[in-house]
């Protein structure tokens, strides 16, 4: 597996394209995230300064948050990922006969642990099949990366080491294709960022293209909250790692044995909420000599949504952006949903 430096989006692009002719293993990145501090600083100042105040979630997937998350998935009180991997490894087949060959494009892949099921499917099946994983944590690709191909040396992997966005002109090369979308990360998008997601990847989908999209169902309350709050306290490391990061990074100089993690679900809006508490009062300083920011005791910042769905909804809304369901997925409790969608017209 090799890297190569930092590509604009037509370099991105050309260098995908040779990577797939080629047959290559590599990760390309993304010129989008070569300064990833600047990011990060221009991001917290602008999100703190809001009111209310808020911090974007992307940043909570450096090297220890992705091996936090990892750890997430596997506390007892957090369903999703045990659901749709029980869903997947029963289904992978079916999957991969409805679609016939072709790439596979995952966004947000993280350790791709329940993309195997399908990477096994359509390698049994298929010859040549290439597997695209994308994900803003090199550490977590890089890791994704060496396992298949050590694992299954027959599937090429051209990982993506950008943000969805940077991947989507790449859909057009890949074709015919299946994005995969799991893990309910969907809900992790407001409705308006969800939109433009959609608009912009059925612009770039051809006709006969594949989607696969895991979601998180609407369900009893407590069986939700208790999902964000593990006994375990891994969400809460999860979430206090990311001010670890911003102290770490920006120089934030946050006291955090005085902030804690608070998560519930908000029943008008059908979603969990994820923030950080202020414990007691304290000033974070930002870098280049911004105005320091204070918060009280008990203020909270929110870092996180996730929207839990109802399928006809999606089912519907998708229908707009030229997406129809081949199949719809779900587990025997109606928890999760996971839908194969076809794009026509
Ligand atoms: N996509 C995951 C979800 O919405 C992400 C996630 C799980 C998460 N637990 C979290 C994000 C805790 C922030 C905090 O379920």
């Amino acid at each position: 597996m090799h890297y190569a430096a930092y590509f604009g989006h037509q370099r991105l692009k050309e260098c995908f394209h040779k990577a797939l002719e080629e047959q290559q293993n590599v990760v390309l990145q993304a010129g989008s995230l070569s300064d990833s501090v600047r990011d990060f600083t221009v991001s917290v100042s602008k999100g703190l300064q809001q009111s209310p105040p808020v911090l974007e979630c992307r940043f909570l997937y450096d090297a220890r948050g992705s091996d936090l998350y990892e750890q997430i998935t596997k506390q007892p009180e957090y369903y999703p990922t045990r659901t749709e991997a029980a869903i997947l490894s029963e289904r992978a087949d079916e999957i991969c006969t409805l679609t016939g060959p072709c790439t596979l494009i995952e966004l947000g892949s993280g350790s791709s642990v329940k993309t195997d099921y399908l990477l096994s499917a359509y390698q049994d099946r298929y010859a040549n099949i290439c597997y695209t994983p994308i994900d803003i944590s090199a550490h977590a690709l890089k890791d994704a990366g060496r396992s298949i191909t050590r694992q299954r040396p027959d599937v090429q992997v051209v990982g993506i080491h950008g943000t969805y966005a940077d991947s989507f002109p790449l859909i057009r090369c890949a074709s015919p294709a299946m994005v995969i979308f799991l893990g309910s990360t969907l809900g992790n998008l407001t409705p308006e960022e969800e939109q433009a997601f959609w608009s912009d990847i059925a612009a770039n989908m051809q006709v006969g293209d594949h989607f696969l999209l895991g979601v998180d169902l609407v369900k009893d309350i407590d069986i939700l909250e208790a999902a964000y709050n593990d006994r375990n306290g891994i969400t809460a490391q999860f979430i206090i790692n990311y001010i670890r990061r911003m102290n770490r990074e920006l120089g934030t100089k946050i006291d955090l044995d005085h902030i804690g993690h608070v998560a519930f679900y908000n029943p008008g809006k059908e979603q969990i909420e994820v923030y950080i508490e202020f414990l007691k009062d304290q000033i974070v300083t930002l870098p280049d000599d911004q105005e320091p920011i204070k918060f009280a005791c008990g203020e909270r910042v929110m870092l996180e949504i996730s929207r839990k769905f109802r399928l006809p909804q999606v089912i519907g809304n998708l229908a707009s952006f030229g997406l129809h369901p081949v199949r719809t997925y779900i587990d025997e409790q109606e928890w999760f949903g996971l839908l194969l969608l076809e794009k026509r017209e």
